[in-house]
C-alpha cells in the first residue's frame, strides 16, 4: 500500500468550541441521536466542552457517535489550576481530543512544542489526537502554506513512534477560513492533505500500513461538504459552526455516508 492513497471511511468531527451548556447539549443530542443511523460506515465524532462530556457520553451510549474533547494538558496531574489531563478525559470514556487548534495557538499561545507534549500525553492515555495545522492569511499570501504545514506536522510528531500514528489524525485548517465562510480552494486543500500524508511517510521512512488520516476544516457546511469529501486525499472534515445546528450536522453526516 506504500505510496498509494487508501480510501477509508469518512470522518466527520464536530467541534462545538465554547458553545452549549449541558442543558443545551442535552436538547441537541436528543434531537441528533434519532437522526443518525445505528450502523454507519463513517466515523462520527463530537468534540464538546469539558463540562458537557459526561452528559454527551450518556446521551450517545449505544450510538455511532464518539465523544471527543477540544484540548487537554500535557502533565499527568498536579498543581495546574484549571487544567484537565488526558487521563481525566480517558476516565470519562472520551476517545478523541483536538490538539493545536488555531484558536488555542492564537488566544492561548500554544506553540508547536506544547502541542507535541499534548499529543504524547493523549497517546499515552490511548486517546486519538486530532492535530490541527494550517497557515494564516498572510502566510498564504506569501506562499508559505507548505512550509508552515511541514513545520507544524513535523513538530507535532517529534518523538512519536510509528506504531502510534494510527491514533493521530491531522486536520488541515487554514486559519483564514475558520468561521469566515471562506473555504479553501478544494483542489488546494486536496493537495495540502496529500502533502501531509507525504510528510508523515518521509519522516518515518518506513512502510506504514496506511496513510495518515487527513481532514479539512474551515467553513465546511452541508452545501460544500460533498465536494470536499469527494477529494481522494481528504478523509473527512472538522466542522465548527455547522456542527451547532442539529439539522445541518445530521445532513452532513448523511452526505458523508452516501459518498461511500
Ligand atoms: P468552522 O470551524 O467550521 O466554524 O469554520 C472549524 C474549526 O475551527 O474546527
Amino acid at each position: 500500500m506504500h505510496g498509494e492513497v487508501v480510501s477509508r471511511k469518512k470522518i466527520i468531527a464536530g467541534n462545538w468550541k465554547m458553545n452549549f451548556t449541558s442543558q443545551e447539549a442535552e436538547v441537541f443530542l436528543k434531537k441528533l441521536v434519532p437522526l443518525v443511523k445505528a450502523n454507519m460506515n463513517s466515523e462520527i465524532i463530537l468534540c464538546v466542552p469539558f463540562v458537557d462530556i459526561e452528559l454527551a457520553k450518556r446521551e450517545t451510549t449505544g450510538t455511532n457517535i464518539k465523544i471527543g474533547a477540544q484540548n487537554c494538558y500535557f502533565e499527568k496531574s498536579g498543581a495546574f489550576t484549571g487544567e484537565i489531563s488526558a487521563e481525566m478525559l480517558r476516565s470519562l470514556g472520551v476517545e478523541y481530543v483536538i490538539l493545536g487548534h488555531s484558536e488555542r495557538r492564537t488566544y492561548f499561545l500554544e506553540n508547536d512544542k506544547i502541542i507535541n507534549k499534548k499529543v504524547k500525553a493523549a497517546l499515552d492515555e490511548n486517546l486519538k489526537a486530532i492535530v490541527c495545522v494550517g497557515e494564516t492569511a498572510q502566510q498564504k499570501e506569501w506562499l508559505e502554506t507548505n512550509e508552515v504545514v511541514f513545520s507544524q506536522v513535523s513538530a507535532a510528531l517529534q518523538g512519536i513512534k510509528a506504531e502510534d500514528l494510527k491514533n493521530i489524525i491531522f486536520a488541515y485548517e487554514p486559519m483564514w477560513s475558520i468561521g469566515t465562510g471562506k473555504t479553501a480552494n478544494f483542489e488546494i486543500a486536496r493537495r495540502v492533505c496529500a502533502y501531509i500524508k507525504k510528510i508523515v511517510k518521509n519522516l518515518y521512512e518506513e512502510q506504514l500500513p496506511s496513510d495518515i488520516a487527513t481532514l479539512y476544516g474551515g467553513s465546511v457546511n452541508a452545501k460544500n461538504v460533498k465536494q470536499i469529501l469527494s477529494k481522494d486525499t481528504i478523509d473527512g472534515s472538522l466542522i465548527g459552526g455547522a456542527s451547532l445546528d442539529v439539522e445541518e450536522f445530521s445532513e452532513i453526516i448523511n452526505i458523508a455516508e452516501a459518498i461511500l
